[in-house]
């Protein structure tokens, strides 16, 4: 009994103390202290892009010691992991934005920040060139911004590889409208499929759901919406139940290329179970507005074209390089051979250029283009650009010691100078004592559907492969923990909760 005493009151404790701790947090972020205004005596760094790689710089840098303006068409922080859930409702997508004019606000100093795209980066005039895209403009919508240090943040676009019509008919799925405008266009297809006389063979075509890529996002996506039909769709659109149908096709053998073989068979044996069909070493090399053109090899090895009509298509095949991105590298001679973006030194340092950073998908330093990598990007370069303002610091300082040691009156006075010097001395070669960037692999995640995940996860120096139920437990804690903010983590919970009670919502906007 004392036990059991005892475990109720440290249960109590920590309850009151989780309480108090999330409380607190929302009271911090309605009250924001007051800032001191950007110093423009100090070097202007630009920052652009408010995605993983930038918002870590951000949320790591001391904005104190430069004058931090920050560029992007996209005022808002998106949790891209959690964004296939938004596509089908189980997560409303504002729970997984965070607004940056909120983050911003709570750095020590004040960021300025341009709601607008840059358009270009004049290395040789040191300027960036921006554009007010919005639907709203005022008397002046293009300018210019110097800069003395730059980061590049930008991301990438969705690659098409200029197969004819991918632009044109397919969705894909990268931002918060994406997400939406397939939302939309899932449940078009099935209200059209339930138009009065509508025939067998159009309801078949408006109920095919087809998935081009195998990556990550193509499999999470198929995954959800094979959910959404099982748990909802089917429901409240009973006459959809036996044609409703989701096929996935990739290119290559297999889907999921970075995982290990074991999770990719069970990836391939959860999506037959779940009735997911997956089209392997299968190409799309057309589309049309209502089947796309896939190219396969037949059982004699024989080249097999193919018509397939859909009426939803998401396109998920990869990244490609941003126009500001490939017209930078054209700028840039050492950039010349760069092809799937831009290339960096150990340091992040965009090759040929000085005091020009890149991070994330735009950059290319050998590791896959993840928001892990780009998060530890970014956290890098500010713990690096903070020594570098100590490092300033302490040298302008050694300056003043080392005149004050000349001009001092006496040996003694002279001494205890000097001493102050070695000290500095000292402490400048520790600041200075920053190692190049190494990116630490914390493993892979992926949602499959069901309520199944698969992971490898980096363990010591192995690794460890596993798929199932437990593993979606540990998929949803782990997102949880990596949402941007307390908000963040509330509103994602409250949306699993709600869409596990009530549904998702069917309603087309
Ligand atoms: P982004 O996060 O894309 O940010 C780019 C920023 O630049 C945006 O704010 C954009 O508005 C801005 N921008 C664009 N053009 C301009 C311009 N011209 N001027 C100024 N600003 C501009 N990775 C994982 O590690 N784990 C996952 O589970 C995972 N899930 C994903 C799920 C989906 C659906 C997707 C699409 C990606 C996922 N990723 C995941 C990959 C991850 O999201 C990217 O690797 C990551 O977003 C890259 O970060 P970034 O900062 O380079 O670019
Ligand atoms: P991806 O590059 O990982 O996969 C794209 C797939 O499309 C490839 O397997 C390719 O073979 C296939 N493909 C290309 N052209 C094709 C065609 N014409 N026909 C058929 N198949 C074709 O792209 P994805 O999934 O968009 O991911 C981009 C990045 O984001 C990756 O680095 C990925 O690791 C990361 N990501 C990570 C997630 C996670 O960790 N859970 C989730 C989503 C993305």
């Amino acid at each position: 009994f004392r036990f059991l005493r005892w475990t109720w009151r440290a249960t109590y404790l920590s309850a009151i103390a989780g309480a108090a701790y999330v409380g607190y947090g929302i009271w911090d972020l309605r009250h924001p202290d007051d800032q001191p205004p950007p110093d423009p005596s100090k070097k202007t760094l630009v920052v652009l892009g408010t995605g993983w790689g930038s918002v870590s710089l951000l949320k790591k840098l001391d904005t104190e010691n430069y004058n931090v303006v920050v560029v992007s068409p996209r005022n808002y922080f998106l949790f891209t992991p959690l964004l296939p859930s938004c596509t089908v409702g189980t997560i409303e997508h504002r729970s997984i934005m965070e607004p940056i004019r909120n983050f911003l606000r709570h750095k020590k100093a004040a960021v300025k920040y341009y709601e607008a795209e840059a358009t270009k980066i004049d290395y040789e005039k040191r300027v960036i060139y921006i554009n007010d895209d919005s639907e709203i403009k005022g008397d002046v919508s293009a300018t210019e911004v110097p800069f003395d240090m730059l980061v590049i943040g930008v991301g990438a676009e969705n690659a098409t590889f200029g197969i004819p019509g991918v632009t044109e008919h397919g969705l894909f799925l990268k931002e918060v409208g994406d997400a939406q405008r397939i939302r939309n266009r899932i449940m078009d297809c099935c209200e059209t499929a339930t138009f009065k006389d509508q025939s067998p063979e159009e309801i078949k075509r408006l109920l095919h759901m087809v998935v081009v890529g195998g990556g990550p996002t193509g499999v999470e996506f198929a995954g959800e919406l094979q959910d959404f039909f099982n748990s909802d769709l089917k429901k409240w659109l009973p006459e959809i139940k036996d044609t409703f149908k989701v096929t996935l096709v990739e290119a290559l053998p297999n889907v999921l290329p970075m995982f290990s073989k074991q999770l990719i068979e069970y990836t391939e044996k959860t999506f037959k179970e779940e009735t997911i069909t997956i089209r392997t070493k299968t190409m799309v090399k057309k589309v049309t507005d209502k089947y796309i053109e896939a190219e396969s090899a037949g059982p004699d090895g024989k080249k097999i074209v193919e018509q397939i009509p859909y009426g939803l298509l998401v396109w998920a095949t990869g990244n490609a390089l941003r126009p500001i991105v490939k017209d930078f590298i054209n700028q840039i001679p050492a950039q010349k051979d760069s092809r799937r973006g831009l290339a960096v030194n150990e340091y992040l340092v965009v090759k040929g250029c000085e005091n020009v950073w890149a991070v994330g998908d735009c950059a290319v330093a050998n590791y896959a283009p993840t928001a892990q990598v780009a998060s530890q990007e970014g956290a890098w370069l500010a713990r690096m650009f903070n020594q570098m303002a100590k490092t300033h610091e302490i040298e302008a300082e050694l300056a003043e010691l080392s005149v004050k040691q000349e001009t001092a009156p006496g040996k003694d006075a002279r001494d205890v100078v000097f001493a102050d010097i070695k000290d500095l001395q000292k402490r400048l070669r520790r600041v200075k004592q920053i190692g190049p960037f190494e990116y630490t692999h914390q493993g892979s995640l992926a949602y499959i559907g069901s309520e199944k995940a698969v992971a490898d996860i980096a363990w010591w120096s192995g690794n460890i492969a596993s798929g199932g139920t437990l593993t979606y437990l540990f998929w949803r804690s782990a997102y949880i923990s990596m949402c941007f903010s307390t908000r963040n983590r509330i509103l994602v919970c409250v949306d699993w909760v709600k869409s596990k009670v009530f549904g998702r919502d069917v309603s087309r906007v």
